[in-house]
């Protein structure tokens, strides 16, 4: 085959390939999310809440989960009240409406109510998640749980 022959080959391919947009894709793949998850697990999601690091924490903790993902928690609390929560994962879409909902849910709570928040908790807050994602939750709760445990260690110290 000539050079040209095989490139006007290439070329009647390339052409008979459905072309793909990225709206009708991002389209599908919303459709499929809906089929899933609660409409405020993918909001959080897509527009997670109080994501980093804080520098001068008074709490902190990181935990990898099971699955192999990681969530850590950043707090600064100030006379057992929370000032502010960071959280930041390397994990699935759960795992991030997990973390933003639970920094959500603990501003400006008493560290005592806080310790009362539990996977369930996050759970209803998102409205529910599929049970393959329940464990994203139990990651999110224990990591917050390991971050005032060691708030109540450097305050103890
Ligand atoms: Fe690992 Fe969600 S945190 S799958």
């Amino acid at each position: 085959m000539y050079p040209s022959h095989a490139a006007s080959e290439r070329n009647k391919t390339r052409r008979r390939l459905p072309v793909l947009r990225f709206d009708k894709i991002e389209k599908m793949v919303m459709s499929e999310m809906h089929k899933i998850y609660s409409e405020k697990a993918i909001e959080h999601s897509m527009h997670p809440r109080n994501v980093g690091r804080i520098k001068e924490a008074t709490g902190i903790a990181r935990i990898t989960g099971p699955c192999g993902d990681t969530m850590g928690i950043s707090l600064k609390i100030g006379k057992g009240e929370i000032l502010e929560a960071k959280f930041w994962t390397d994990g699935c879409c759960a795992s991030i409406s997990c973390g933003s909902v639970t920094t959500e849910l603990i501003k400006s709570r008493h560290i005592f109510e806080v310790q009362k928040i539990d996977s369930k908790r996050i759970l209803e807050t998102l409205n529910g998640l599929p049970e393959s994602d329940v464990h994203c939750s139990v990651l999110a709760s224990n990591t917050l749980d390991a971050a005032i445990k060691d708030y109540m260690r450097w305050k103890n110290e």
